[in-house]
């Protein structure tokens, strides 16, 4: 980093440091989640210009249509979290409506003064118990839209929207003790060791960055490269601050996941939805084609891009901290700013 990128760093993780820390110690877990994957959840700092925030699961489900190669296909209706695992790998929940004309439900629930948000379920705590005190907590966080951000800032060099985004924190725990956090970015992200980042109490924050939702330890701006496109650093970038704060657990369900079995037990019961983790298609729009006129592709990359597959496919039984990519592990002791230059060893 240069000089003047040192300084801002610098500043901004003294800022933080000094930002009296809202306690938040409100939870709603039902029985049996292990006590430290509370006590430990990460809180989630939106940034203070989103238009796109966390959104209910089922608002996803209400407000698109199953499609295969942009035809509607047989499906539940209507379609709800326990009916949803009826659908192919191959199936697009595809929005009613043209999203270039920004519904409201895109814009997801903007959590309120006690950092919930109200009556829209956002996340999914999922659990995975390898035995010997060897356990793995996802914080899965789930918004209806992604914005994928602007080239150089410019507007009409936008890329990498899509309909639904799902985003997480893994924290590795050795007998109820956090060791390691992963915060999902992009097409990979990042790990540090719990001693390592930034908290409210015990708990570590996680900084989500404007439209994108990638997950950074630190707030501030982050270089984000474009896949197969090797421009100079700084030209597409992620934004993260303290805007509202969202702890995710207020509005949550809770899973233990067998690796073995490749199934999900919800934590309280049958009040809780299970299927829809089964479902493997994605939970938005397909790409659309370059003969659609919303869609514009520049080098490969598409302005409107496929929405993603959901938590079953987020390596839930990894090995390593970091999700098995074909990039470098590694498991980070000091807070850092992502660089451009970090590509080179953790790719994207
Ligand atoms: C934040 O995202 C919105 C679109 O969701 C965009 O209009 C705005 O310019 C972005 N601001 C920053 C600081 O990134
Ligand atoms: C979902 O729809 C099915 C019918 O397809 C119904 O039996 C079930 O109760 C609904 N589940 C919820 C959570 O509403
Ligand atoms: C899950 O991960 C553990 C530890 O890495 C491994 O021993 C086990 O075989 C894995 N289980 C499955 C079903 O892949």
């Amino acid at each position: 980093m240069n000089m003047f990128r040192f300084i801002i760093f610098t500043a901004t993780l003294i800022a933080s440091a000094a930002a009296a820390p809202a306690k938040l110690d409100q939870r709603q877990a039902p029985a049996g989640v292990p006590d430290y994957v509370l006590k430990y959840a990460p809180l989630v700092w939106l940034h203070s210009a989103e238009q796109y925030f966390p959104s209910d699961l089922q608002s996803q489900l209400s407000n698109t249509i199953p499609r295969v190669n942009f035809n509607a296909v047989a499906a539940p209706n209507p379609l709800n979290l326990t009916n949803l695992n009826a659908l192919g790998a191959d199936v697009y929940l595809t929005s009613k409506d043209d999203i270039t004309t920004n519904p409201q439900w895109i814009k997801g629930v903007k959590p309120d003064g006690a950092a919930k948000t109200q009556n829209a379920i956002t996340a999914a705590v999922i659990v995975n118990d390898k035995g010997n005190g060897n356990v793995d907590a996802f914080y899965m966080y789930f918004y209806a839209y992604n914005w994928g951000g602007e080239v150089l800032g410019i507007d009409q060099l936008q890329f990498g929207n899509h309909v639904g985004d799902w985003e997480h924190n893994m924290i590795r725990f050795e007998s109820g003790t956090p060791t390691y956090i992963w915060y999902s970015q992009h097409a990979n992200g990042q790990a540090f060791k719990y001693t390592s980042v930034l908290k409210d109490g015990l708990r570590p924050l996680a900084f989500s960055s404007n439209g994108s939702h990638a997950n950074y330890a630190i707030p501030g701006t982050h270089d984000h490269t474009i896949p197969n496109f090797n421009l100079p650093g700084g030209v597409l970038e992620d934004h993260t601050d303290k805007g509202a704060l969202w702890d995710p657990l207020l509005a949550a369900y809770y899973y233990a996941y067998d690796a073995g079995a490749n199934r999900f037990a919800a934590y309280g019961g049958d009040a809780t939805p299970v299927e829809w983790l089964y479902f493997r298609g994605r939970w938005g729009d397909q790409e659309y084609p370059t003969s659609d006129k919303r869609q514009i592709k520049l080098f490969g990359q598409a302005k409107y891009s496929s929405g993603p597959t959901g938590p079953i496919d987020k390596q839930l039984n990894r090995s390593n901290v970091c999700p098995d990519n074909g990039n470098k592990c590694i498991l980070r002791t000091i807070l850092v700013p992502k660089r451009a230059g970090d590509e080179v060893v953790e790719g994207l």
